[in-house]
């Protein structure tokens, strides 16, 4: 009987052993192991922005999860991708401890002073989610409404432009999917976060009963780029790569699978 119960034991130490090895690999996001005898990157993320980067359980993926690896693929190089969370991005990046960031991560003239951005890959703009039955229409009727916002975002800037900074009425949250959570609890009137994202979220919780609300006028264009510590040589290598997928069909590709349609790849160009 001990000898019995012995040998299954060895078995099953010998399977977990055998199974096991494999885990130790470095496993691309895309869970192929691709043959590349290029360097492998540490690129970061906050993974709590669907449809761009979010967990789908342990796993990282979204829009920018295959743009990246179609981009470090072309560029000769191996990804592994890390959700930090959205400020750690930065303090990442600043300090050279990550090579690169993605994350809709909007470029804008105060961020180009401490980063490196590579050509724009997404148009975006901000945008107001509101529950079905409000009355919000515009970016001047969220004053005198308390307005949730994810830190460090445009969103939050462009609250700020209109009700003031450091306004009282202005909740901000780590993460976007906790703005969300405090208008759906009634914390807040209105979320403002990139178009795509509120869309998406509208979309996808029919039954949570929210819409949309655009305005031009108090929300600016913006592009979408890849983020490195400044001066990295990755930049040069990143844009061409970035361009390469441009014309070569593989990011209308990725941009069709996410969104279903083709993207405008002249404006990004433009
Ligand atoms: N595009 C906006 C910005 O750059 C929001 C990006 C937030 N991204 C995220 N993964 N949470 O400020």
């Amino acid at each position: 009987m001990k000898k019995v119960s012995f040998l299954v034991f060895a078995m099953v130490a010998c399977l977990l052993l055998v199974t096991g090895c494999g885990k130790d690999k470095e496993v691309s996001t895309t869970g192929k192991e691709e043959e590349s005898n290029g360097k492998t990157l540490r690129i970061v993320t906050d993974a709590n922005y669907a449809p761009f980067e979010y967990l789908e359980g342990d796993k990282i993926v979204g829009f920018d999860v295959d743009f990246i690896n179609a981009v470090a693929k072309e560029a000769g190089y191996e990804v592994k991708l890390e959700s930090v969370g959205w400020d750690p991005i930065f303090v990442e990046i600043e300090g050279k401890r990550a090579d690169v960031a993605i994350s809709a991560i909007t470029v804008n003239d105060e961020r180009k002073q401490s980063y490196d951005f590579s050509v724009p890959y997404f148009l975006s703009t901000n945008k107001i989610l509101v529950p079905e039955d409000s009355d919000i229409k515009s970016g001047d009727e969220l004053k005198g409404n308390v307005i949730a916002v994810q830190t460090g975002t445009t969103g939050q800037e462009a609250v700020e432009k209109l009700l003031g900074k450091n306004h009282k009425d202005i909740k901000k949250f780590e993460n976007n999917n906790l703005a969300i959570q405090e208008l759906l609890k009634g914390g807040a009137s209105a979320v403002v976060a990139d178009n795509t994202v509120v869309e998406e979220y509208v979309k996808n919780n029919p039954d949570q009963k929210l819409k949309v609300v655009e305005d031009s006028k108090s929300f600016n264009e913006e592009f979408y780029g890849l983020m490195f510590p400044k001066g990295s040589e990755l930049k040069s290598e990143f844009d061409k790569a970035v361009n390469a997928i441009y014309e070569n069909g593989k990011y209308a590709e990725i941009y069709k699978e996410w969104f279903g349609t083709d993207p405008d790849i002249e404006t990004l160009k433009a």
